[in-house]
């Protein structure tokens, strides 16, 4: 998978990218992650990338034309799959739309600022829009930083034990049952004995009501 990413701060969004599970997945090729800056597609002196509202009232946006040139650029190199705004008015995402957009080849992400892009962007050359909840960030970057964890660790290959994705919460609708790892013991506080058991069925089957007990406690809308 490659992800181009268009920021005007893509000192924002580095870090994530260079440790652990992302990390290992972009130097084993798996996935690869390029930052555009979007003041190198603006043609002015001053590098100018955003203006004021017309009609009025606070706040910037982002002007199109830095942002067309640069998706004109990288379309002309590839074909893309998605072209991505991160806005908190797009549609929440979750594990199901994760695993979607986790098969995809090519993709861009535009990270939106100040008051966020000129319709005309979101009109003509957006072809998603994600909201990671519903609240609002400074920028897309961190955003598009949560948005690639979710589906950088959903390409086969990419997480070292290929069943753990399988595992996690959401996957199957249920959250994920309690986990434990030695002591058994620790301060009087124990370990339940069936996962000490032995007993692969057992066990499975226990992790299976523990999930279902878990959800109903935590997330009864799942099960709705
Ligand atoms: N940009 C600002 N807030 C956001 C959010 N909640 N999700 C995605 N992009 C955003």
């Amino acid at each position: 998978m490659r992800i181009d990413i268009l920021t005007l701060f893509p000192e924002l969004l580095e870090s994530p990218f260079e440790a652990s599970i992302l990390k290992r997945a972009i130097q084993s090729g798996k996935a690869s992650v390029h930052f555009h800056n979007l003041r190198d597609y603006s043609q002015n002196k001053q590098k100018q990338v955003d203006d004021y509202p017309f009609g009025g009232g606070a706040g910037m946006v982002m002007m199109v034309e830095p942002i067309d040139r640069c998706i004109q650029t990288l379309k002309k190199e590839r074909d893309y799959d998605a072209v991505i705004y991160l806005t908190p008015d797009g549609e929440t995402l979750n594990q199901q739309n994760a695993n979607r957009f986790s098969t995809l080849e090519n993709i861009i992400l535009l990270c939106g600022h100040y008051k966020g892009v000129d319709q005309r962007v979101r009109d003509q050359l957006i072809s998603h829009e994600i909201s990671i909840g519903d609240f609002v960030l400074s920028g897309g970057e961190l955003a598009a930083a949560v948005f690639c964890d979710s589906i950088i660790r959903l390409i086969p290959g990419v997480l070292g034990d290929e069943s753990s994705a399988l595992t996690d919460s959401f996957q199957d609708g249920l959250l994920a049952p309690p986990i434990y790892t030695r002591p058994a013991n620790y301060k009087g506080w124990e370990v339940p004995e069936i996962l000490a058991s032995g007993n692969t069925p057992k066990v499975e089957a226990w992790r299976e009501e523990q999930a279902l007990e878990r959800t109903k406690k935590l997330r009864p809308d799942l099960l709705e």
